[in-house]
């Protein structure tokens, strides 16, 4: 479900993004409040009547129960990015976002312990909530943000950065690798990549102390990341991803489907059960009887639309939002899932 919620700022952060604040009136709060690492769901009108959503990660320190707690996600433009070249040049204070409450399972709950994260570009809005909750609620917890970008003049959140490192010099470490730009610190530039994560990570941190690594940015830098962590002996259970681009993802091959199936799924309480038609998502099944269900990427990303497979058998084309655990359990993505058998059933309230 959206609620209008206020833009108090919009806020340029570089050329090509922004921060954007959100005013939660004190009714929502409880339901708005975040676990550092969500984001939130935002629609509007296109253009050509048509809705279009996107999934934005939330910036801002969570706030604790009572505590006010601003909501702050980044915005960074997408080429021939409708919703995000809309923030970027009409966006303004006053106007009204509708806006989904916070979701998604790349958190980090404060805890002490060492945590670690490796982001490009945009990656970081989720890791700076992450970072900055830790950091302020858990005096034992300590921080290492590995980030990369093009430029500094590109560098999303650099003052915020900047402030932790100023606020917690000893608990939070920080190492910027620009791929497009000479620095001062050494280190030479150049993308980040397996090799380069291979050699760097054990030089900056004792890789077996990390409790959870946290990774997001462009799909290659993540899958590179991983490749790297996994190399480095650290367990899957430790590792945290979130993908922000995928456009580099292969698409996947047709699925064989059989001729007719029905779908039956669980929405809000209620049911209904509908035939699948030909090549469709059960989300675009589901969403011709109900307008109510939830997604915002359709793309595997966001996991909006997660739901658990009560019966039958599906094909997901694609995920880079459910945890291995998750599928394991047996979640789905319902943008992402085919039938493989004659009858499904989907439970999104699960
Ligand atoms: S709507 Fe985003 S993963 Fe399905």
């Amino acid at each position: 479900m959206f609620h209008p919620l206020r833009v108090s700022e919009v806020e340029r952060l570089t050329d090509d993004s922004v921060a954007v604040t959100l005013t939660v009136p004190a009714g929502l709060r409880e339901a708005f409040r975040h676990t550092p690492g969500q984001h939130i769901a935002v629609r509007r009108t296109g253009a050509h009547g048509e809705e279009i959503r996107r999934t934005y990660s939330i910036c801002s320190p969570a706030a604790q129960a009572g505590e006010e707690g601003a909501l702050r996600v980044g915005i960074r433009l997408v080429d021939g990015g409708e919703f995000s070249s809309y923030a970027l040049k009409e966006l303004s204070a006053g106007d009204t976002l509708e806006v989904m409450r916070p979701t998604g399972r790349f958190v980090l709950e404060p805890r002490a312990g060492r945590f670690a994260a490796v982001v490009g570009g945009s990656g970081i809005t989720p890791v700076l909530s992450i970072a900055a909750t830790l950091l302020a609620r858990e005096p034992e917890a300590r921080f290492c943000l590995v980030r990369s970008d093009r430029t500094a003049a590109s560098t999303m959140f650099l003052e915020d950065v900047a402030d932790l490192k100023d606020r917690y010099p000893d608990r939070f470490q920080l190492v910027t690798v620009l791929s497009r730009e000479e620095q001062q610190t050494g280190l030479p530039s150049g993308r980040l990549d397996e090799a380069r994560l291979t050699d760097l990570l054990p030089a900056l941190l004792d890789v077996p102390e990390v409790d959870g690594w946290f990774l997001c940015g462009p799909y290659g830098l993540v899958q590179g990341a991983e490749r790297a962590l996994r190399g480095l002996g650290v367990e899957r259970s430790r590792i945290h991803e979130e993908i922000f681009h995928v456009d580099d993802v292969p698409a996947p091959a047709p699925v064989a489907a059989p001729a007719h199936s029905r779908l039956t799924a669980t929405l809000d309480g209620r049911s209904g059960s509908w035939p699948v038609e030909e090549g469709e998502s059960l989300l675009d099944t589901v969403l011709r009887a109900r307008s109510d269900a939830p997604y915002a990427c359709k793309g595997g990303v966001c996991g909006t639309c997660r739901a658990f497979l009560v019966s039958g058998e599906v094909r997901m084309d694609r995920n880079f939002a459910l945890e291995q655990e998750e599928t394991e359990a047996g979640y789905v993505l319902a943008c992402q899932s085919h039938p493989l058998t004659s009858e499904v059933e989907l439970d999104f309230d699960r």
